[in-house]
């Protein structure tokens, strides 16, 4: 059974905008699975319904078995501990006020239950955890004092993946995670969340207006456009005369 399943799910912000129409997807447990569209194409609202962020009414969300029901407080941290998620922007998920390893830290501390297996919660010092974590994404341990801004955008972006790895999450939803860096970093990125997604066997949902950044990452993509799912395909068929017209635009203008 899949992971996660998302049945005819429909978003409207009002009458005029229908932010998702009908869509529809099913993620098994280890693979990554990426979503590209344009600017507006409902991607971050998709993103913001499975994390519970975004109430529905149409459609059905089930993760696990179990059923979405975002306005059921104790089910919704229960999911958190599961579903976690790596923004376009770092400086959103970290405090400006707190030294990288509390912000590192801070996932755990807010779900003490959880004991990923990476990490000897018992044996190790909060800072040698911490450590660990930073260790985890490639990050030298001599950063684990400073603060955000003090930080390149590419090593805050390393410290979010490390947070919302810590709980050692189901699901990992990635939105648009690389958009806001300069290309060799970008690469660098896509590089880490792919050795990390090989090394945990983790579900990765990776979001993008990039589709070269999607291919290099995922083994199925969804082509949103307007809200409506148009072309869904395992990577071997990016190249098939099938595609619809859209993807093949998407491939042309990225000129691969
Ligand atoms: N809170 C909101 N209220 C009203 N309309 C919204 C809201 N959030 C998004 N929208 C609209 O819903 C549509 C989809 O937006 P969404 O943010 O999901 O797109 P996106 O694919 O993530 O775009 P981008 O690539 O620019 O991030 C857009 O038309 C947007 O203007
Ligand atoms: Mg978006």
């Amino acid at each position: 059974m899949s992971q996660l399943i998302v049945e005819k799910l429909t978003i409207s912000y009002s009458q005029s905008v229908k932010a998702l129409d009908n869509v529809s997807l099913a993620v098994n447990k280890g693979e990554c699975v990426g979503i590209v569209g344009e600017s507006g194409s409902g991607k971050s609202t998709l993103a913001k319904v499975l994390l519970g962020l975004q109430p529905y009414k149409e459609g059905d969300i089930t993760f696990n078995g179990n059923s979405i029901v975002p306005k059921k407080k104790a089910e919704l941290r229960e999911y958190r501990k599961q579903v976690q998620m790596v923004f376009q922007d770092a400086n959103s998920t970290l405090n400006p006020k707190l030294p990288i390893w509390k912000s590192v830290l801070e996932p755990l501390d807010n779900f003490q239950e959880v004991k990923p297996s990476i990490l000897n919660r018992e044996e190790t010092s909060r800072k040698e955890l911490a450590m660990s974590l930073l260790e985890m994404v490639g990050l030298d341990a001599h950063l684990l004092e400073r603060f955000p801004g003090e930080l390149s955008g590419g090593q805050k972006q390393r410290v979010s993946i490390a947070r919302a790895l810590s709980l050692e999450p189901g699901l990992l939803i990635c939105d648009e995670p690389t958009a806001s860096l300069d290309v060799t970093v970008q690469k660098q990125i896509l590089q880490l969340l792919k050795n990390l997604q090989e090394k945990t066997e983790m579900t990765i949902l990776f979001i993008s207006h990039d589709i070269r950044a999607v291919t290099f990452l995922c083994n199925k993509i969804m082509v949103l456009k307007d809200g409506i799912v148009v072309d869904r395909f395992p990577l071997e068929d990016l190249y098939h005369y099938n595609r619809h017209p859209y993807t093949k635009a998407l491939i042309k203008a990225a000129s691969f």
